[in-house]
C-alpha cells in the first residue's frame, strides 16, 4: 500500500511514523511512505503559499496553485508506477486510471472510525492532504478531494497528525503488517464491542491478583468471561455502541441480568 502526504511539515510525517509496527512494514516495504512538500510546488519568490483571504477576516488560507501542483506531481508519480500504458484483459478499469482518493483533514469531515479504516486499506494508493493556517482555498478542495475526514470533533493546528492517525489505524489492517494475523480481528470494535482486560505476569502485583479464570486453564470459560467482560465495559463506557453491537441470545441474557 502507498501512502502519499501532501503537507507543509514533512519532516513531522516521516519522523511520526518510522518507529515500530509501521517503520518495521515500510522497511519491508509492505507499506510506502512518500511525503510531498507543498512549499517545493510554489511559485512565489518566497516561495510563499498562503496568503490573505478574499473579503477579508483572520489568519491566512493556503493558495490552490501549490496545493494542485503539489497533487498532480503524486498523480504522475502513481501513473509512472503503475504504468499508465498498460492494458487489461478484462473490462475493468486499469489500475493507473482508476482515480486515487484523496482524503482532506477537516473538522468539517466525516468523522474517523474503524469500517472507514477498513474501507480505506482495501485502497492501493491514498492521498493525505494536510491543511494549516485557516484552510485551503476552495477551488483547490473542489478539484481534488474526494473525502474530508475528521478525527474527532476538536479543532487542531493542521492535518499532519489526523494524517497520521488514519495512516496508524489503515496500515495495521494490511495484510503482513501484524505479526500475528489474527490480531486485528479479535480486538476493540469486533462486533462493535470494547476489548477486554489484558494481564500478563506475575500474577499479583502490588496486592493485586489476576482473575483467577484466567489462570484456571480453562479455554470456555476464559472466553465466556473476556465476552462479559466486553459487554461491561461497553455498557458502560461507551452505551451509544450498544445500538449495533452483534449480540449472541447468551450475551442477551447476560445483559438483561447485570440491568437488574
Ligand atoms: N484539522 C484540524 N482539526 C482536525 C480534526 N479534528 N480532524 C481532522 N483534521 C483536522
Amino acid at each position: 500500500m502507498n501512502f502519499y502526504v501532501l503537507t507543509l511539515f514533512p519532516e513531522m510525517i516521516r519522523q511520526g511514523l518510522s518507529a515500530s509496527i509501521i517503520g518495521r512494514a515500510m522497511e519491508k516495504g509492505i507499506l510506502q511512505l512518500n511525503t510531498v512538500d507543498i512549499r517545493e510546488f510554489s511559485e512565489n519568490k518566497h516561495n510563499r503559499v498562503d496568503d490573505y483571504p478574499y473579503g477579508g477576516g483572520a489568519g491566512m488560507v493556503m493558495a490552490a496553485g501549490p496545493v494542485v501542483r503539489a497533487f498532480r506531481s503524486v498523480k504522475d508519480q502513481i501513473a509512472v508506477s503503475s504504468g499508465s500504458n498498460e492494458s487489461t484483459v478484462s473490462n475493468e478499469t486499469p489500475v493507473s486510471e482508476k482515480t486515487p482518493r484523496v482524503v482532506y483533514l477537516t473538522p468539517q469531515g466525516k468523522v474517523f472510525n474503524q469500517s472507514m479504516a477498513e474501507d480505506f486499506a482495501k485502497e492501493e494508493n491514498l492521498i493525505f492532504l494536510c491543511g494549516h493556517y485557516e484552510g485551503i482555498d476552495e477551488r483547490a478542495l473542489e478539484m481534488i478531494v474526494t473525502d474530508n475526514v475528521s478525527i474527532g470533533d476538536y479543532v487542531l493546528t493542521g492535518g499532519e497528525l489526523p494524517s497520521m492517525v488514519m495512516i496508524d489505524a489503515i496500515s495495521r489492517l494490511v495484510p503482513g503488517v501484524l505479526n500475528n494475523d489474527t490480531s486485528a480481528e479479535f480486538e476493540t470494535f469486533q462486533d462493535n464491542l470494547l476489548e477486554y482486560p489484558q494481564y500478563t505476569r506475575p500474577d499479583e502485583f502490588e496486592g493485586r491478583k489476576v482473575p483467577e479464570v484466567l489462570l484456571s486453564g480453562h479455554h470456555g470459560k476464559v472466553e465466556e468471561w473476556r465476552r462479559q467482560q466486553s459487554l461491561l465495559r461497553t455498557v458502560k463506557n461507551r452505551p451509544d455502541l450498544m445500538e449495533k453491537a452483534i449480540l449472541s441470545e447468551k450475551d442477551k441474557s447476560y445483559l438483561s441480568k447485570i440491568k437488574q
